[in-house]
């Protein structure tokens, strides 16, 4: 544990506003009372049992919940299953083998749509094809594509037969996807040759052709040609082979591999603030169940639903709830090859409204950066269709919560912002939409979840109190261990707390109601003349005034204080950047935040760092600041 000693952060976001569920939704919904839910939870194995009873085994679990080893917990021991089969093949078998699981678009407006039928059959051949490749169960395969049919077959593909994927997003340089391979120890690549861009074709082909000279391990490379006309066999290297021909004349039926709950089911990389990117490992069953089940709840996900997630494939968004998740509940779902604002920032309005999309999710960055545009584009559209919203990855700060609910959901769907993290693989702090809504706030722990609010010696805190976020009990879809690193999964997560008390590094508080704040991670806490302050508080407050449509803020030394806080702003179209607007934001944050929250400098800004899944990195901010090294920078967007 680090010697820095804290009680607690201080709390100065003042947000009362509550939105209660509307009546139609609380007739819709799933489960009318979520309090109940909730105390079933409470009984973690019996609960995770039933929700697990709902799939197919081949051979059913012993034990729900394996504890003799914490925290390297295991769920559904003894058990055999199949991903695969319970997210494509089981639905051959019911009235849904001829409904779309997937509708593919891309941003030049092509379009593909699969039936579970048809998903079945490609996932098939692939998979024979990768066994023909010598694939075998437990072995590695990378794959660096975008948001495409194939990247979903492919992963799909993987898991029916056992073998590990490694999803490197497309948009990651050849040196950060080299070291996730070589780290990985993958045996197979599968690439797309190219993906679009903003109108432009990104190459990825050379990225592959570079990466494979530097990754031994590579026996085989799966070209996916995607962008390009067709290949000549000249232009091919050895070990390349083109999907098309690959999977030409394999059989339409390949038997699933049964494995036993706790194979692995993928590796994904993500970076830490310090060191080497880390291998986070999930495993089959517990993933398969938390995923499914935290979908259905939250989302409140219907047969006749359409949903849409925009996380990209080489995130866990991506991985949870754009590919398992929805096909898990045999649901249709929009698979979206582009960004939010190109050609124009009404892109996801149009495609809402075309194909009459119910549940959307999507991350508070975009919302942030469609914000700046205004509602005008949101209002071309006709978005009745949707019923529930969502986003993660970031707090979605009041004024963003409220420019969603107004502008895309017409004060009719509920906001579900939804907190978890890529070692957790599902949901473990949201809303469900039959609750009281609080913008700016993640609600209540899923049933099952207990989750507290931590001083640095492990005291609970009480109500109001920021902290450490942590969780207390073990969850089915929780990450095993970092791959070839089990002492730094224990150092990073484990070992802070007693009696195995998971340490999401995140800070945050728990209101009287009990529903939780997110107040940033721990790395970026503000210390300003002795107060402890959350980012997302000030980030908030900075938001909600009407110049302003993203701010970021860090820590900067000052002689005096010890720590002023220097904020970081994009403008929303049409306002000028002057010290009349500099002192107007430094009186609106005092006003929000009280006096403690001194801004020391602004600066406007037309882009801030982020990650290529769209996070703010403060670190980052705070490095060119000082003029510090940057540190691992693999994720960043340059
Ligand atoms: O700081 C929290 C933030 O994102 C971190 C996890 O990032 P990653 O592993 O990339 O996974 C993102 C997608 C699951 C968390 O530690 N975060 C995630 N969701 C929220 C959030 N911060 C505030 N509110 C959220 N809803």
């Amino acid at each position: 544990m680090s010697n820095k000693k804290f009680r607690g952060t201080d709390v100065l976001l003042h947000e009362k506003r509550v939105f209660e569920p509307k009546e139609d939704v609380l007739n819709r919904s799933l489960v009318k009372n979520w309090d109940e839910e909730i105390e079933k939870g409470k009984d973690i194995e019996k609960y995770w049992a039933e929700k697990a009873e709902q799939f197919v085994w081949f051979k059913k679990w012993n034990k729900i919940l394996d504890e003799s080893n914490k925290p390297f917990y295991q769920w559904f021991t003894g058990g055999k299953i199949n991903l695969t089969y319970n997210a494509v093949d089981r639905w051959i078998e019911t009235g849904k083998r001829n409904s779309l699981a997937i509708i593919y678009i891309n941003e030049r407006g092509e379009e593909i749509k699969l039936t579970f039928y048809e998903l079945y059959t490609h996932v098939n051949k692939m998979a024979n094809a990768l066994k023909n490749l010598g694939v075998v169960k437990g072995d590695v395969v990378s794959i660096y594509m975008p948001m495409c049919i194939e990247s979903i077959i492919s992963m799909l593909a993987c898991a029916k037969i056992g073998a590990i994927h490694n999803v490197v997003y497309s948009g990651l340089s050849v040196g950060s996807f080299v070291e996730r391979m070589n780290d990985s120890k993958s045996k197979i690549l599968i690439a797309a040759d190219g993906t679009y861009r903003r109108g432009k074709i990104i190459d990825l082909k050379n990225i592959v052709d570079e990466a494979i000279l530097r990754c031994p391990s590579i026996q085989s490379v799966v070209v996916i040609n995607h962008v390009k006309e067709s290949y000549e066999l000249a232009e091919l290297s050895g070990i390349e082979l083109l999907y098309d021909r690959l999977v030409e004349g394999e059989s339409s039926y390949c038997e699933p591999v049964w494995l036993n709950s706790e194979d692995p089911l993928f590796i994904l990389y993500t970076s830490g603030s310090v060191g080497e990117p880390k291998g986070v490992i999930h495993t089959t069953a517990g993933y398969m169940v938390g995923v499914a089940t935290t979908l259905k709840y939250n989302f409140d996900i219907h047969d006749d639903d359409l949903w849409w997630c925009t996380g990209d494939i080489g995130w866990i968004t991506g991985h949870s709830y754009s590919v398992y998740g929805p096909l898990l509940l045999g649901t249709t779902s929009i698979i979206y090859e582009g960004g939010p604002d190109f050609p124009d920032p009404g892109i996801w309005w149009k495609i809402i409204e075309k194909y009459g999309v119910t549940k959307f999710y999507t991350s508070p960055t975009a919302i942030r950066h469609l914000m700046r545009f205004g509602e005008r584009y949101a209002k071309l559209y006709d978005l009745s269709s949707l019923r529930i919203l969502g986003t993660v990855g970031e707090t979605l700060n009041p004024e963003a919560w409220m420019w969603f609910y107004r502008n895309i959901g017409n004060k009719n769907c509920p906001i579900i912002d939804t907190w978890w993290q890529t070692e957790n693989g599902m949901h473990l702090i949201a809303p469900t939409p039959t609750i009281s809504l609080k913008p700016g706030s993640v609600a209540k722990p899923f049933p099952g979840i207990e989750a507290d609010i931590f001083d640095d010696d492990g005291n609970s805190l009480p109500p109001g109190q920021g902290g450490h976020l942590v969780i207390k009990k073990p969850w089915p879809a929780m990450f095993r261990t970092l791959l070839n690193n089990d002492e730094r999964f224990l150092d990073t997560y484990w070992n802070d707390f007693p009696e195995c008390v998971f340490k999401s590094g995140d800070l945050a508080r728990k209101d009287e109601d009990g529903y939780f704040w997110i107040q940033g991670r721990s790395d970026d806490i503000l210390k300003v003349a002795g107060h402890r302050i959350g980012s997302s508080e000030v980030e908030s407050a900075l938001v909600s005034h009407p110049a302003i449509s993203e701010a970021s803020v860090i820590g900067k030394k000052d002689p005096v204080k010890g720590e002023v806080i220097k904020a970081f702003v994009i403008l929303k179209g049409g306002y000028k950047f002057d010290s009349k607007l500099i002192e107007e934001l430094k009186e609106h944050v005092g006003h929000e935040l009280g006096p403690v929250a001194v801004i020391g400098e602004i600066t406007s800004v037309d882009n801030l760092p982020k990650t290529r899944s769209g996070k703010i990195m403060r670190r980052i901010l705070r490095a060119k600041d000082t003029g510090e090294e940057l540190g691992d920078t693999s994720t960043l967007d340059m």
